[in-house]
């Protein structure tokens, strides 16, 4: 019934375990409090938008439960805890009035946080834009990023040096592209030039609110950003397939990192987006402005992709399946990249459809380490849906996402083992939650949600997990079940 794994790989002490959830996924409570509505709430009540209907209205009712969750996670033993502000939960609109009842949510969850020994790692901006922003053309504006700037600034007062680590973005690349080019993610446009904008604005976003940041909070603050980083695979050595990876790297990754990190844009993307914009919304002293120092990049890691230099037709859309019969988009995410075909990866998969290949994570903290030596890293989100069942027992026997993560954080080590400088490691998710276009059928939990009463129970991942803290040695996959 077990698949035995190699285990003994252990952890330096300093090494922080902790587990990740965002806003809108969990907290439900989305008209109390004064918060206002989110570009996740308008696109979630479209029809079609989002699987089965769903909507984070009630979510895993975190907003209710933050003293129980807070306990949860202790009994686990999670050294830190990856958690996201909603925006329109503090400012309603985005702009002018802050929401105290909405900050003070905030400074009480960290506060019991860092009372029960847990480190805040907080992100500032994972998806749920203010809808009174979007009004006004959220990230295609460029007056969003300073806006931004000023919501980091007030949190940066509230919380203060409570905050273990302030990331500014989560996963800009979903944030662009699958808001505003494929449209599959709020506020659900497909118009690739705005994507292209969106991607300036968000890293302008970032730098600004670095800045806030340690202007509030000194040297001290530590900086973060999250990247979906993609690890794509050319399917062959020929040319013109190293050439189509270059393409999907240089939308992909490189128009995050070297901006972020060097200063500039790649050369290459001018030429590969022509015909869709002319980068004009990049102004005088914007670079200067997004690269700020950091002081950790999060890495966020689910699988990895195969692509050809296309052979055939042209693929209409973004040449995904779609969601469980849901029509994918028509318009592809992948900006200057018609003539890239994906391939099919050989599997096993997860719920998502997503390959499991944990060697990929291994080669991307190595491949960063060896371009940024003195950047330490964190990977702050790794998991897996699967289809979980509920037992006879009323425990949830998870042992492919126990296998999932032994692999994932074994394939952590390696990179340690290669050098990579990575300081912890963030389960996704702490709770089965709001899967955006997927709503409630994906559970990437460690801790089950019944979403008839919100009834929290560890799955056997969790009780694996809390054995792997507490030794700070990889366990064999099949050891959790025998766990109590
Ligand atoms: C990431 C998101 C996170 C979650 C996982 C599965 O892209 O940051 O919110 O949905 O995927």
């Amino acid at each position: 019934m077990t698949t035995s794994r190699p285990s003994g790989r252990q952890f330096p002490a300093d090494f922080l375990w902790g587990s990740a959830t965002a806003s809108y996924q969990i907290e439900g409570a989305a008209t109390e409090g004064g918060r206002g509505p989110s570009i996740w709430d308008t696109f979630s009540a479209k029809p079609g938008a989002v699987l089965n209907g769903d909507t984070g209205a009630v979510a895993a009712d975190h907003y209710h439960r933050v003293p129980e969750d807070v306990a949860l996670m202790q009994g686990l033993g999670l050294q830190a805890y990856r958690l996201s502000i909603a925006w329109p939960r503090v400012q309603p609109t985005g702009s002018g009035e802050f929401n105290q009842e909405g900050i003070d949510f905030y400074v009480d969850l960290v506060d019991r946080l860092v009372e029960a020994g847990i480190a805040p790692v907080v992100t500032l901006y994972h998806w749920d834009l203010p809808q009174a922003l979007e009004d006004a053309g959220g990230w295609t504006n460029r007056e969003t990023a300073y806006r931004f700037a000023d919501y980091a600034r007030r949190m940066a007062e509230a919380l203060g040096d409570k905050v273990t680590v302030w990331t500014t973005l989560n996963e800009p690349w979903c944030s662009a592209y699958l808001g505003y080019a494929s449209g599959v993610h709020a506020p659900g446009r497909t118009d690739q030039a705005a994507s292209l904008a969106a991607v300036h604005h968000l890293n302008l976003a970032h730098g600004l609110a670095a800045r806030a940041v340690r202007d509030v909070l000194g040297d001290s603050a530590q900086v973060s950003i999250t990247l979906n980083l993609h690890v794509t695979r050319a399917a062959s050595d020929a040319p013109e397939d190293v050439a189509a990876k270059q393409q999907v790297d240089t939308v992909a990754n490189e128009v995050f990192l070297q901006p972020l990190l060097e200063g500039r844009y790649p050369e290459q993307v001018f030429a590969q987006t022509a015909a869709v914009s002319d980068w004009s919304f990049v102004q005088d002293g914007d670079l200067e402005l997004i690269r700020q120092p950091i002081d950790l990049l999060g890495v966020n890691y689910y699988s990895t992709g195969r692509v050809q230099r296309l052979q055939g037709e042209p693929v209409v859309g973004d040449g995904s399946p779609g969601v469980d019969g849901h029509k994918s988009s028509e318009v592809s995410p992948w900006v200057g990249c018609d003539d890239v075909e994906w391939l099919p990866q050989p599997g096993p998969h997860t719920a998502m459809g997503w390959n499991i290949e944990p060697a990929g994570l291994t080669e991307l903290l190595v491949s960063l380490h060896e371009r940024y030596p003195s950047l330490p890293l964190a990977v702050t989100e790794n998991g897996a849906a699967f289809a979980d069942e509920v037992s006879a027992d009323g425990r949830v026997h998870d042992l492919p996402r126990v296998e999932y993560l032994h692999d994932h954080i074994d394939a952590v080590g390696a990179a340690m083992d290669a050098g990579a400088d990575v300081r912890g490691y963030f389960v996704w998710s702490l709770m089965d939650n709001f899967e955006w276009a997927y709503g409630y059928d994906r559970r990437f939990g460690i801790v089950r949600v019944d979403y008839d009463t919100c009834e929290r129970t560890l799955k056997d991942s969790a009780l694996w997990y809390r054995d792997l803290i507490a030794t700070r040695t990889i366990a064999p996959a099949g050891t959790a079940v025998t766990l109590s």
